[in-house]
C-alpha cells in the first residue's frame, strides 16, 4: 500500500491541454513501517457531518493540503498495513470517489445507516471476502493529527502485552461526550462507559476513549456480531467489546496517549481551523529541526506534502502548499504564496504568487511576480517586479525585469525582455506561441503578437509592436517618424477638460522659475 503524497505535481510544457508532468525526487515521509502482512485497519467515515454547516463532506475538509480522511489512510498506510476498509455513508458519493482517487486498493463498505460505532465494523468485516486478520486497527476519518508512529506504538503494545483489545486513551480536562475508559482498583481496564451512559461517578473520569484501538480478529468478528443497542443512545457500541472481554476473562488495556491532540476529532470549523493551527506548528517544528529557518512560524504555512532542503529561508507570511519543493539556500518570501513550484538551490523568491511552476537555481523572482501553471524559469534568470508568467520558458540567465505578461512564449538563454512588454497571445480564438531567441535584447513597451519569433542576438526598438519574424542579429523598428497633429484636441474635443487645459497654456506667458 503507498503512503501517497497528495496533489498534483508541478506541470510544464507547451500546450496548456497537455503539459507533461515534471517528475522529481521525493524524501520518503518519516513513518514506521512493520509491514506486517496480518495487519488490517478499518477507518470509519459513515457519520454526518452536521456542524461543519457545509456542502462538501467533513471528512473532505482539509488541514495542511489534505483532507481528514487522506490524513487517517496516510497514517494507516504508514504502519504497516496491509489492506484497508473504509466505512463510507453519509455524503457517500463524495467521499467515495476522494478515497478511490487517494488510493484505489482501498476496500470501501457503504453503511446506509448509522447504527453506531459497532455496526460500522460490523460492516466492514462484511466487505472482505477473506477471513478477517490476525489484527486489526480501527481508526476514525476524522481525527486527522494521528501519526503512523503512534499507530505502530500502539500496535507494539498490544502484542507485547499479549491483549486481545488495546484501546488508545488520552487524559483530557473536559472528557465531556467522550466514552470514558472504566478501570478496577487495581488499574485493569474493565469497561468503557459512553457518556450518555455514564453514572455521576464515570463521569468524573478523566481518561478517555479515543476511538481508535487494536482487537484480534477472530474475537473482533466474534464480538461485534453479537453487539445489541440497549443503551441510552439505541445503537451499537464497539466499545462494549471490551466489556465482552472481560467477561470472557480476556486481557484488554488501554495504551495512554500523551500527546492529546492525535485523538481529536473534528466536527466544527473551529475545531478544524485550531487542529489545522497545531499541525502546521508540527509541520514547520519538524522542517526548523531539519535545518531551514522559519523566521515566524506562526505566519508561515506548510502542507504536508511540501518538501524542502536545509538551509532553506522562509521569511514571515509564506505559504508552501501541494508539492512544493524547495531546494538548498533558496530564499522565500516575505508574502509569497507557491503551490505546486519547484524552487532551485538559491533562488529568491519576493512577494509572489505562483503554481504549477518551476524556478530554476540560483534565480530571482518577484517583488509582485505572479506565476501561473507551466511557468518555467532557468537557472540564474529573473522575473521582475510586476511580472505575469504562463505557460512558457524563460532560459538561464534570461530576465523579464519590469511590468510585463509573458504567456504562451519561449525565451532564449541571455535574453533581456524591455520594460512593459506584452506577449499577445491570444488572438481571439486561439493561444499562439512566440519565441524569442537567445541573448535577443527587446526593447521598453513591445507587443510581440503571436505567433512569431525573434532570432538569436536580435534587437527590437521601444514602442515596437512585432508582428513579422525578425531575424537572427537584426534590429526590427515598428514605430514611424513622430508627427504632431497641431490643434488635434480643439478640432476633435472641443470644450473638454483638455482642450480648455491646452488653451489656457497657449494663452500664457512662459513662466519664470519660481526663486528667480
Ligand atoms: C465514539 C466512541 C467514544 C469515544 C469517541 C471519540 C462509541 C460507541 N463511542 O463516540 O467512546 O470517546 O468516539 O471521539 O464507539 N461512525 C460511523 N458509523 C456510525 C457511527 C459512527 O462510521 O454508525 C464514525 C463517525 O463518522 C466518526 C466515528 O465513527 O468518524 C465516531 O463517531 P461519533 O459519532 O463521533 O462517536 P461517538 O459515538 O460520539
Ligand atoms: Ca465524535
Amino acid at each position: 500500500m503507498r503512503t501517497s503524497d497528495v496533489g498534483s505535481t508541478p506541470t510544464r510544457g507547451a500546450s496548456s491541454s497537455a503539459r507533461p508532468t515534471v517528475l522529481r525526487p521525493r524524501r520518503s515521509p518519516v513513518t514506521t513501517s512493520s509491514n506486517d502482512t496480518g495487519i488490517i485497519a478499518i477507518v470509519l467515515a459513515a457519520g454526518a457531518g452536521t456542524r461543519m454547516k457545509s456542502s462538501r463532506a467533513k471528512v473532505l475538509h482539509e488541514i495542511a493540503g489534505r483532507s481528514m480522511i487522506e490524513h487517517a489512510l496516510v497514517a494507516v498506510a504508514g504502519a504497516g498495513v496491509r489492506t484497508t476498509v473504509a466505512v463510507v455513508g453519509h455524503d457517500r458519493e463524495q467521499v467515495s470517489a476522494a478515497i478511490a482517487a487517494h488510493d484505489p486498493a482501498i476496500v470501501q463498505a457503504v453503511q446506509e445507516q448509522q447504527n453506531g460505532t459497532g455496526h460500522a465494523v460490523h460492516v466492514a468485516l462484511q466487505a472482505l471476502d477473506a477471513q478477517p486478520a490476525a489484527t486489526v486497527v480501527i481508526t476514525y476519518g476524522d481525527v486527522p493529527l494521528l501519526t503512523s508512529q503512534t499507530l505502530a506504538e500502539l500496535l507494539v503494545d498490544h502484542r507485547a502485552a499479549g491483549r486481545i483489545v488495546t484501546i488508545l486513551s488520552a487524559e483530557v480536562d473536559d472528557p465531556t461526550g467522550y466514552g470514558r475508559i472504566v478501570r478496577d482498583p487495581d488499574g485493569a481496564v474493565t469497561a468503557i462507559r459512553e457518556h450518555a451512559d455514564a453514572s455521576a461517578d464515570e463521569r468524573a473520569i478523566r481518561e478517555i476513549n479515543s476511538g481508535i484501538l487494536v482487537v484480534d480478529g477472530e474475537f473482533l468478528a466474534h464480538a461485534v456480531a453479537r453487539l445489541e443497542s440497549d443503551n441510552s443512545q439505541g445503537e451499537l457500541y464497539l466499545t462494549d467489546i471490551v466489556g465482552k472481554a472481560v467477561a470472557e476473562g480476556r486481557p484488554v488495556g488501554a495504551h495512554v496517549l500523551e500527546d492529546v491532540w492525535q485523538t481529536e476529532g473534528v466536527n466544527d470549523r473551529a475545531q478544524l481551523s485550531r487542529l489545522g493551527r497545531e499541525l502546521n506548528r508540527r509541520i514547520t517544528g519538524r522542517w526548523m529541526a531539519e535545518g531551514v529557518t522559519i523566521v515566524d512560524p506562526a505566519t508561515t504555512w506548510i502542507d504536508s506534502a511540501v518538501t524542502l532542503a536545509p538551509d532553506v529561508t522562509i521569511l514571515p507570511g509564506t505559504q508552501l502548499l501541494g508539492a512544493t519543493d524547495v531546494a538548498t539556500g533558496a530564499t522565500i518570501g516575505p508574502d509569497t504564496t507557491l503551490r505546486n513550484v519547484e524552487v532551485g538551490a538559491g533562488a529568491t523568491v519576493v512577494r509572489t504568487h505562483g503554481s504549477d511552476a518551476v524556478i530554476g537555481a540560483e534565480a530571482s523572482v518577484g517583488p509582485f511576480a505572479y506565476l501561473r501553471p507551466g511557468a518555467e524559469l532557468g537557472e540564474g534568470g529573473k522575473i521582475g517586479t510586476f511580472v505575469e508568467v504562463k505557460n512558457s520558458t524563460i532560459g538561464a540567465g534570461a530576465k523579464v525585469p519590469h511590468l510585463s505578461y509573458v504567456g504562451d512564449a519561449d525565451i532564449g538563454e541571455g535574453a533581456n525582455i524591455g520594460a512593459g512588454t506584452i506577449f499577445a497571445n491570444y488572438d481571439g480564438v486561439h493561444k499562439n506561441r512566440s519565441t524569442i531567441g537567445r541573448h535577443a535584447k527587446t526593447s521598453s513597451n513591445n507587443t510581440f503578437v503571436a505567433p512569431v519569433t525573434v532570432g538569436d542576438g536580435a534587437f527590437t526598438g521601444a514602442g515596437a509592436t512585432i508582428r513579422e519574424d525578425v531575424p537572427p542579429g537584426a534590429l526590427a523598428v515598428s514605430a514611424g517618424a513622430q508627427r504632431n497633429i497641431e490643434g488635434w484636441v480643439s478640432a476633435k474635443r472641443p470644450g473638454t477638460p483638455s482642450d480648455l487645459a491646452a488653451g489656457e497654456a497657449e494663452a500664457e506667458p512662459l513662466q519664470e522659475a519660481p526663486g528667480e
